[in-house]
Parts: C-alpha cells; structure tokens; sequence
C-alpha cells in the first residue's frame, strides 16, 4: 500500500462526513428526526395517542415526506410528569439529536419542554398544552403551537355562561397549570359579564377523588360548575357530578376538554353538556369531512380535538419546512413563513398570533349522543393575549 495515499484516503472521508450532516445535505435527502415527547401512560395516554396519529396521517398523506426531507421518528413517554421533563426531553435533544420537538399534553411538561427548546435552540412545536408560559414569557422565534392557549376556550366559556345569564359560579379543576389558567381565563370573561366566582375548588394532578369536592359545590348551591378536566379525570368526574345527583340541579359547563374524546366512556352522564373548544364534531365542511374520514379509515377510530391538534402540528412543520426547503436551521425563514400562514384545518382555517398561538374560533358545543355538536361559534378569531411575550 501506498503510505502517501492514507492521509488523502483520510481526509477526503472526512470531508465526506462532514458534507453528509451539513446543513445542505440535510436539505438534500437526510432524514428528518422528529422527536415525539407525549404521554403513552396515565390520565392523557389517551390524548398523546391521538396527537401522534394525527401526525402521521398528516405525514402519510404527503408521502413520508415533509419539504421534501423524509422522516424518521424518535419517541419519549413523558408520563405527564413535569418532574422528568428535562430528563426525557434530553433523550430527544442530546441522545437522538432530533431535528424538532413535537409535544406535549400536560402544561408543566410542555414548561420543561420549552426551557430545553430555548435552551438548546431546537423547533419546537406543541400540539396540546395550553401553558400560557410557551407563548407568552418563554415565546421566541422556534417555539410555535398548534392548540389553544388554557386562557382561550376558558374566556369563551366566561362569556357564554355570562351570556345565559348565570350569575354566580363556583370552580373546579386540577391544581397545576393548566386548571388554574384556565379558572383565571373563565374568571376573568365571567366576571367581566356581571358573574361572581364563589369559589375556586381544586385537586393535585392526577388525583381523581371528587367525593369531598362534590358535596361543598351542593353545599354553595352556585346557578353554574366550570370545570377544566381532561382524559380520564374528565371521564370520572363527569360521571361522578351525575351520580351525586348534581347534574339536575347545577348546570355543568367546561373548557371543551370535559367531552372531547370521552363520550363513549362517559355514555348518558355527559347528555346535554355544554362546551367551548376549538373543534366540534358536525362542522361538515369539506377539509374536516375528508379529515374525519381519512382518519377513520386509516386508525377504525373517530378523531377528536387532539388527533387535530396533532395534524395541524405536521401541517406547520410542513409548511415552514417547504419555505426552507427542508433545512431547520434556517429560522428566521422557517418562522416567517408560519407566521404568514392561513393553515388550512379540519377545524376551520386559523393563522398564528404574533406570539405562535393560533387565533382561531370557537364552537359552542353540546353533548348529543356520543358527539360533541356544534351549535355555533361562541367567539370568532379569538387571540390568546400573549402577556409576557417578547419577541
Ligand atoms: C394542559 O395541561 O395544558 C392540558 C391537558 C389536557 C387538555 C388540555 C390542556
């Protein structure tokens, strides 16, 4: 062998290496790593199930391939357990060096989740978690949601039970994130319409002994319940307010999440409900028809808000990966593009707030068999309010 030719030999591969992780090779063919950081167990398996599937038949209807990069996925059950956010995003970012974040479900995850995309520079997108902290303190120019802040279908809800007439109010939630923006946003609609809060209960996440709760909401004889529950609290605590015989004597309303995905669980108990969310079942439009009938065909399963969620995250992923021709890298391009979007949703098209919240309408929902039927639009182009954000 020729000694001279070694270091040649050695350098060209080398060069090679490099040219395969540059970004323009990446732009050219190398797989996208979508790093999937959702619940699998516990009280939002449910929920975390439906935002993947929702991914992939987004991706699958495209081919494989988002802007043209096809795509590998990488998945972490975070457990909706805000204690190991930091570790298992970790896994995504330094141990599979994924290319984008996409999760989560629970708020104080999706907190950790945040820290790390800003900390480490990496896309992030969040399908569910309505932490007002990811678009408002934590914004920047790679963190984007494809959901609803906790304050929106909350303050649309305000405004409805103001709207009926309901005078006084008492709340019930879990105690983390999520319940308490949520309470805060319907308190802030309520109050605003001439209602009165008499009391703000709540529970630790994931507990769900309503018994003590019930009995003090039959005690305060309130004319409404607001509640925020979702997954298999939701589940329970819809059917336990009906067995405490509340259901007859204080109306129960709800961020959307109280029926999304429960019915068939919940059965008769959840009759009547009244809701605000986002997505309804009954919008009939063609986009959400060709939706609904795609992903029931695809997973013999009918889709709820999640599965939506999950969708329009792949959507955007999509579309700032086409302005960029594939290369995430480019960031400034990547955002700019989102931010122009009219991103076409089976919930109805909706654009992105100056903080990456979607501004979009939500439906007045009530429970008519085992659907969660639109009856209108409770408040159109609603825009989280983005407090704290700068960008
Ligand atoms: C949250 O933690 O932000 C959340 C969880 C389930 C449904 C909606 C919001």
């Amino acid at each position: 062998m020729n000694p001279l030719r070694t270091p040649i030999t050695a350098s060209a591969l080398a060069l090679a290496a490099a040219l395969a992780f540059s970004p323009l090779a990446q732009a050219q063919g190398a797989k996208l790593k979508v790093g999937l950081m959702l619940p699998y167990t516990g009280t939002y398996a449910a929920l975390g199930n439906a935002i993947e599937n929702g991914f992939r038949l987004y991706v699958t209807e495209q081919g494989g391939k988002l802007g043209g990069r096809e795509i590998e996925f990488f998945k972490v059950d975070d457990e909706s357990d805000p204690a190991k956010a930091t570790d298992n995003v970790n896994k995504l970012i330094k141990r599979d060096q994924v290319d984008v974040l996409i999760g989560t479900v629970h708020s104080g995850v999706a907190a950790g989740m945040a820290k790390a995309a800003r900390d480490n520079g990496t896309l992030l997108i969040v399908p569910n978690a309505g932490a007002g902290v990811v678009t408002g303190p934590m914004c920047a120019n790679h963190i984007f949601r494809s959901s609803f802040s906790n304050w929106q279908p909350a303050y649309a809800m305000g405004e409805v039970m103001a709207k009926k007439g309901h005078k006084t109010a008492v709340t019930i939630t879990h105690k983390y994130a999520a319940g308490d923006e949520s309470v805060a946003g319907f308190k802030e609609a309520f109050t605003k319409g001439g209602g009165k809060v008499l009391k703000e209960l709540s529970l630790p996440f994931p507990n769900v002994e309503f018994q003590a709760l019930l009995t003090e909401i039959a005690a305060l004889k309130p004319d409404a319940v607001y509640t925020f529950f979702a997954g298999g609290a939701a589940v329970k605590f819809v059917k336990d307010y009906s067995a405490a015989g509340l259901k007859k004597s204080i109306p129960l309303y709800g961020a959307g999440f109280l029926t999304d995905g429960t019915l068939d669980a919940q059965g008769a108990d959840a009759d009547g409900l009244l809701t605000t969310l986002h997505y309804a079942d009954g919008l009939n439009t063609p986009r959400d028809n060709a939706f609904r009938l795609a992903y029931a065909k695809t997973y013999k399963l009918q889709p709820d808000v999640y599965a939506v969620q999950g969708y329009d995250a792949a959507q955007m992923l999509g579309i700032g990966l086409a302005a960029t021709k594939g290369d995430v890298s480019k960031k400034a391009d990547f955002a700019a593009a989102l931010r122009k979007a009219k991103i076409d949703s089976p919930r109805g098209a909706f654009t992105l707030g100056a903080n990456h919240d979607p501004v979009q309408d939500f439906y007045l929902r009530q429970v008519t068999g085992k659907e969660n039927k639109s009856i209108g639009v409770a408040v159109k182009g609603l825009a989280d309010p983005g407090r704290g954000c700068k960008m």
